[in-house]
Parts: structure tokens; sequence; C-alpha cells
């Protein structure tokens, strides 16, 4: 396994791979956890060669001290990855994806104007930035990415097809604690008590399940958000029930055929995401 800390190192390195017309890329931002080797377990059983890119992208960070507390542990994630079969580690410094300040504003499709999109202005837009040049770089035949993030997965696909990359967008469903926590890297700065409290989560959107053949979708909502504040530790952000292809919050359950439901919940100052599948 190599491990390139520039771009001329990483060039050297592919300029090296057997069979560049079949490469599996997995773009992380590091302290990586069994959530992204689900997906790197999957890009190296489908590909000759797997890459993957570990990059804290300083464009979709929308808070300083989000981005400055974001775990950076690049040793321990290399151990980690290297028996799973990674051939290349690509992990760049700044300067080597923008050598010049990024002014792109990409077509999304629309899809960022609901959940995440409106909380954390610019994110989407810095997401497609990293990942387009990323994808410009790496030029993978796949990349896979999970379900955790779903909205991210639904504007990649949006955004890979509308700019012509040849490429297969993968996704990947949320590898989970034994006790329903969905995997994060942010859930290495809770304290033990939040730790502790964060399951609820999703234990509480899971009783949208149930919940749903009495109540509208916005009742769901409000149940679930009363239920998850109900624990000291954590504060509600937001609740979404959305159309799953265009991310539009529905107010029955007739309003289309794929439905998910996506929150965002605060263990202050640790913010944690969540979705699952309810039509
Ligand atoms: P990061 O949060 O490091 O996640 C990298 C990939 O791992 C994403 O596709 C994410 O959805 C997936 N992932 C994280 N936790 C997961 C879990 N519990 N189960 C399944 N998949 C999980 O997402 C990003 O980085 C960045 O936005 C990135 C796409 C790399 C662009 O900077």
């Amino acid at each position: 396994m190599i491990v390139a800390r520039t771009l001329a190192e990483f060039i050297s390195a592919y300029n090296e791979l057997p069979n560049k017309s079949d490469i599996g890329f997995v773009p992380t931002m590091g302290a990586l956890h069994e959530g992204h080797l689900s997906l790197i377990r999957r890009s190296v059983a489908e590909s000759t060669s797997t890459i993957i890119s570990i990059f804290v992208n300083p464009t979709q960070f929308n808070n300083a001290n989000d981005l400055a507390t974001y775990p950076r542990t690049l040793e321990a994630d290399c151990a980690l990855v290297e028996p799973a079969g990674v051939d290349i580690v690509f992990a760049p410094r700044v300067e080597d994806i923008y050598p010049e300040p990024d002014h792109r504003i990409f077509n999304l499709g629309g899809l960022d104007q609901y959940g995440e999109g409106p909380r954390r202005p610019g994110h989407f837009n810095g997401v497609a930035q990293v990942v387009t040049r990323l994808f410009e770089i790496v030029k993978p035949t796949r990349s896979y990415f999970g379900e955790k993030d779903f909205q991210q997965l639904a504007i990649l696909r949006y955004v890979t097809e509308d700019q012509k990359f040849p490429i297969s967008i993968i996704g990947c469903p949320i590898a989970r604690a034994t006790d329903g926590l969905a995997l994060s890297s942010r859930n290495a700065l809770l304290t033990p008590a939040q730790r502790e409290a964060a399951p609820h989560i999703y234990q509480c959107i899971c009783q949208a399940r149930e919940w749903k053949s009495t109540l509208t979708p916005d009742e769901v909502v409000a149940r679930i958000t009363e239920a998850i504040n109900a624990n000291p530790e954590l504060e509600t952000e937001y609740i979404e029930i959305f159309n799953a292809r265009t991310m539009e919050p529905v107010h029955n359950w007739e309003d289309a055929q794929e439905i998910q439901l996506g929150c965002a919940v605060y263990a202050h100052p640790v913010r944690l995401i969540d979705n699952i599948k309810l039509k």
C-alpha cells in the first residue's frame, strides 16, 4: 500500500497501477471506522485496484470550529485500511487539491434545497468541488458512497451525470454500532454521557415505521422531535420526511413512491445525522 501525501506522489503511484480501467475509489475525510471499511471492502471485492482519499475538505465546512476539531488520525487510518487491500491512500495537502481558490458553483439539480442544504449553506457545493476534483485526479471506474449521507449520495449521483463523468456511483448501506448508532467520525468527539444517549436517535426515528400507519408525516415529525428532545443530552435540529428521489418534504404518505426520514441532532457541540427508509 502506498501512502501519497502530495499530488506528485499520487501520480507516480497511480502510473504503476496494472489496469486503469478498473479502479474503485472511496473518498473520505479520515478518522476511519467500520462504515468507511464497508465501502472499502466492497471496492476491493469489485475492482482490480482500490484508491481511497483522506482529505478534510475546507470548502465543505460552514463552521470553523467543526473544521478545526474534525479528527485527524492518518497513521491509524492507514493501519486500518492496509489489511483490507487498499492499493493507494491519497492524503493530499490543501494546495494539491486547490492550487487556486475554487469558485465553481455547481448545478445540484435543486437537491440541496431541503434537508441538510439550508442548514449548511455552501456545504454541498463544497462537496461537489472536492469530489469532482478528486474524480479528475483519480479517474476511477466506480466510486463508493454511504447512504449515511443520503442527500450527499443523491447530489453526487446528479453531479456525476450532469458533468458527464464516466463513473458508476455506488451507494452502500449505513453501518451501525451494535446499539444502533450510525457510525461516524464525529462520534469520537462525544462525551461518555453523550455517547450513551446517542443511540436514542436511531431508536426514536425507527418508531416512525409504526407511527406511519396512524399518523401523518408532520405528526410523526412532531412525535419524534419530542421523543428525542426528552433526552437532556440531545437537541433536534430538524427531522424531515421526504421524497427519496427529489429530497422534497412530503405531507402525505401517498405523495411519493419512495419516502425517507432524515434528521440532524445535536449532542452539543457535535452534530449527528441519520436516516431511514420509510417507504
Ligand atoms: P466522510 O464523512 O469521511 O465519509 C466518507 C464516506 O463514508 C461517505 O460516502 C459516507 O457516506 C461514508 N460513511 C460514513 N459513515 C458511514 C456509515 N456509518 N455507514 C456507511 N457509510 C458511511 O462524506 C464525506 O466524508 C465527505 O463529504 C466526502 C464525500 C469525502 C467529500 O469530502
